[in-house]
């Protein structure tokens, strides 16, 4: 069996992968060693396995005798460790959630339902390092898939709904936390069905503007507002989380001198863990929608049309409907007034699930077919 260390499984991505690795009994499959960086000689965790004690995740002579390594340690962790790993002669498959190493030549981006072509080639040639992309990238792509296989896009954008989970933890607390400081602020004027709503109003602002309000991780209020930026700011315009469409949409689908351009503006709101997307689609051809349809519900098991009317989409395209699971529904779908090529589409997905754990566990299970 091969040994697979597992490096920041305590935290919620870490958590949502260990959960789909039992689900799937991905450990019944592999001989599991659990890398801790403050817990080091304490017990492992048991998924249905013995895993004996915590080892330390900095100590490059234990690491490097994993055949696999999954990491959903962050960022800092990969630069910390990697480049030291692979100095050491370590040779084999590190499975990364992080972003540092997506882009780097000798790194493949994983979204195995999307390029499992890029993903096979890159192992015949001998590439060992595989990183979960960008959740809205991966998100997008299992939603409109069929139409990225079949070669149907001239560009795309993509104006995005962001959770709040794609900060992380902390942030989802905020986001919760000023939810609740806002009811409180207007209890008594709530439960007076006869009280003015502009003096609810007046105060939910005079609130969302008060020095007090949870806005720590966020910056500025998240409960009751939005954020249109993501990530830091590239400088020219655009923020980093809206170049990572273009840059990653087009490395994961290995179309290096033939970009699709993929544009658009990203928006963080206030839901938990699902992100939503609209997009306009500017098609190379004028294709009929019920070829539309069949491209992209072909494509995966995930997707899922979800007809262009108001009962179906008000039930079932919304993160209400759709956190927790691995479903990818994609609606509101029509030819736009600008002529046939113009498309607009509308998906909602798991940013933890598909966004972020499920890709890299399905690398994991491509290594040990
Ligand atoms: N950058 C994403 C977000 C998170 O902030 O929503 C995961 O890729």
């Amino acid at each position: 069996m091969q040994k697979v260390g597992l490096v920041g499984w305590r935290g919620m991505v870490g958590s949502v992968l260990m959960n789909r690795m039992v689900e799937e009994n991905d450990f019944g499959l592999i001989e599991p060693v659990f890398f801790t960086t403050s817990q080091a000689g304490q017990a492992a965790p048991n998924f249905g396995k013995n895993a004996g004690v915590l080892l330390d995740a900095n100590n490059i002579d234990e690491l490097k005798k994993m055949d696999i390594i999954i990491t959903c340690q962050g960022g800092d962790y990969t630069k910390a460790v990697y480049p030291s790993l692979r100095q050491s002669g370590w040779n084999g498959y590190w499975i990364d959630a992080a972003s540092s190493l997506r882009m780097d030549d000798s790194a493949i981006i994983v979204l195995d339902p999307v390029n499992k072509n890029v993903i096979t080639d890159g192992l015949a040639k001998g590439v060992k390092t595989f990183v979960g992309g960008n959740c809205t990238v991966s998100l997008m792509m299992m939603g409109l898939g069929g139409l990225f296989a079949n070669n149907a896009i001239d560009w795309i954008t993509s104006m995005t709904y962001q959770a709040a989970s794609g900060g992380g933890a902390k942030h989802m607390r905020e986001l919760i936390a000023g939810m609740g400081v806002l009811n409180d602020s207007v209890s008594a004027e709530l439960a007076d069905p006869a009280s003015a709503i502009l003096e609810i109003d007046r105060k939910i602002t005079s609130t969302l503007n008060s020095d007090g309000f949870p806005k720590d991780n966020f910056v500025v209020p998240l409960a009751g507002s939005l954020i249109p930026w993501i990530d830091s700011d590239l400088g020219n315009g655009q923020s980093r989380e809206e170049w990572k469409g273009g840059a990653e949409t087009n490395k994961i689908l290995g179309l290096d001198g033939n970009a699709i351009p993929v544009e658009g503006l990203c928006v963080r709101i206030g839901t938990m863990r699902c992100h939503s997307q609209a997009f306009t689609i500017k098609l190379k051809q004028d294709i009929p929608m019920d070829e539309i349809n069949d491209m992209i519900s072909g494509h995966n098991d995930w997707v899922q049309l979800v007809a262009n009317e108001k009962e179906a989409t008000i039930s079932q395209l919304t993160p209400a409907k759709v956190t927790g699971t691995l479903n990818v529904p994609v609606g509101r779908m029509r030819k736009l007034a600008m002529g046939g090529e113009y498309l607009s589409a509308f998906s909602v997905g798991d940013q933890l699930l598909w966004g972020a754990a499920e890709p890299l566990r399905r690398m994991l299970r491509i290594l040990l077919e």
